[in-house]
Parts: C-alpha cells; structure tokens; sequence
C-alpha cells in the first residue's frame, strides 16, 4: 500500500537561521521515524565548493545525505549557481533565468520516486527568482504546505510575523514552525517564544536548542519532531 504523500516547503525568516538544518531533520525524521522513502529538493542553491572533481553546495549535500532515496543531482538541485549571493543575481550572472516550470517538472519527478519530498528554499519567503517571480511563486506553484523555521534572535517576532502573512497572503497553509536558538546571547527566550505560540495560527514541531557551540553546515542533532499523524491511508 502507498503512503500519503506529505511533501513540504521549508522556509526560514531569514538566511542562516536553520532552513538546512531542520529540512535535513525532518527528512531523517520522516525516512528513520515514519519508514518513509525521503529526498530533499534545494531548487536554487548559491554558492558552490570544487571538492572531489565537481562543484558541491553545502545544503544540497547535508539534504543528500538525510535522504534515503538518491535521485539524480539535475532534480534535487536545479539550479546550482556558483555565487554565494542572491538567487537571482547568481542566475544573471551565469547567463541563467530560473525558471518556475522548470523547477515544478523537477520536483514531479522526485515525487515519482519518494513518499515525501522536503524542499528547502533559500534565503527568506520573498526572496526573488527571476524579474517577476519570488520563491512565494514556487511554494504556491508546488503547492506545498509551509514549515516556517525561526532563527530566535532579535528582531524574529517581526520576521517571523511578516513572513506568516505572506504564507497566508500565498493561500499556503502553515503546517508548523520550529523555534530554533541560534543565538546564544538572545534575552528572554521563553518570553519570544510563548509571543510566537500565541500568534502563529500553526503547531510548533520543534523547539531546537543552543548546540553550545556554532555547528559546522551540515552537522545534523536529534531533532525531536512532534509532528501531527499523516500516515493514515486514505479514506
Ligand atoms: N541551534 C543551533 N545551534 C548551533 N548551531 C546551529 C543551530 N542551528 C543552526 N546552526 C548552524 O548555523 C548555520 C546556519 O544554519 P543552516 O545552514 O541550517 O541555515 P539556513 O537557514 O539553511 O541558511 P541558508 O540561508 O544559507 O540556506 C549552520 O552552520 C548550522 O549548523
Ligand atoms: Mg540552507
């Protein structure tokens, strides 16, 4: 019998504040905890390293390794820029036009071979892909529901709260949020937190603490996910 599909969108207030880290989490979490077939999907990724004979991308390396289907490189990240910088200038300065179409053909094609396909997006929700499209367009164009990761650090009560109202202002449901400490000098954690509970109209799936030291990319902890069951079959 086949799983539901529970695919995700997997956005941060921010860049830095987790995105891969949680992204990477919830795929081990779904594949290890749920016995579901996982793959990542980073559609844009900018920034890239020559290791080994190719160019690699931190993210798209930590998500190939917390998945436990290896689909070709060309549908897991669509577009690897080598500029660590905005999505759309990196693509400009190849000579590239990101393109929506493209990244949802991509994207069909994981789910042809995976239960579950969590997508991480870059940078935050409003963040440019091409002249007229923002990577709103392709959460709406997949059709995913949202996991907002929240970088806790000054100033994310009023990232985090934007960025609900362009998820809603989307269509998109907001399936969960994760609190993740990424500043160990950040006053009244508790407090920013229980603010966050009240006002986010969605489950928190996870709270991520301080790791007591900045974690290397792709250095992946337990994560303990109280995510909502979804593994019912279908009526
Ligand atoms: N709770 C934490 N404690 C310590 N280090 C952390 C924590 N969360 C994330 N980090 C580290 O912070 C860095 C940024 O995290 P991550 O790469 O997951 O962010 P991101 O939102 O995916 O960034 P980008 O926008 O570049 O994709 C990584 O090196 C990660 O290991
Ligand atoms: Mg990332």
């Amino acid at each position: 019998m086949s799983l539901q599909r529970a695919d995700f969108f997997v956005i941060g207030t921010d860049t830095g504040v987790g995105k891969s880290l949680v992204a990477a989490a919830l795929l081990r979490h779904l594949g290890q905890e749920r016995g579901r077939r996982t793959v990542g999907m980073k559609p844009v990724a900018a920034g890239t390293d020559w290791v080994n004979g190719r160019w690699c991308n931190d993210d798209v390396e930590a998500l190939n390794a917390a998945s436990n289907v290896q689909a070709p490189s060309a549908w897991v990240c669509p577009y690897l820029l080598r500029e660590a910088m905005a999505p759309h200038i990196a693509a400009e300065h190849e000579n590239i036009t990101l393109r929506l179409d493209h990244l949802k053909a991509c994207f069909a094609q994981l789910q042809t071979v995976s239960d579950s396909v969590v997508v991480e997006g870059a940078g935050g929700f409003i963040v440019p892909l091409n002249a007229t499209e923002t990577l709103a367009d392709l959460a709406k164009a997949l059709a995913l529901p949202v996991v907002l990761v929240v970088g806790l650090r000054l100033g994310c009560l009023n990232h985090a709260l934007l960025t609900a109202q362009a998820i809603r202002q989307a269509g998109l449901p907001l399936a969960g949020w994760v609190a993740n400490h990424i500043d160990p000098e950040m006053p009244a954690l508790a407090e920013n937190i229980a603010a966050l509970t009240l006002r986010l109209d969605a489950p928190c799936w996870a709270q991520i603490p301080w790791q007591g030291v900045a974690l290397a990319a792709g250095t992946l902890p337990h994560v303990p996910f109280t995510l909502p069951l979804f593994d019912a079959p279908p009526p």
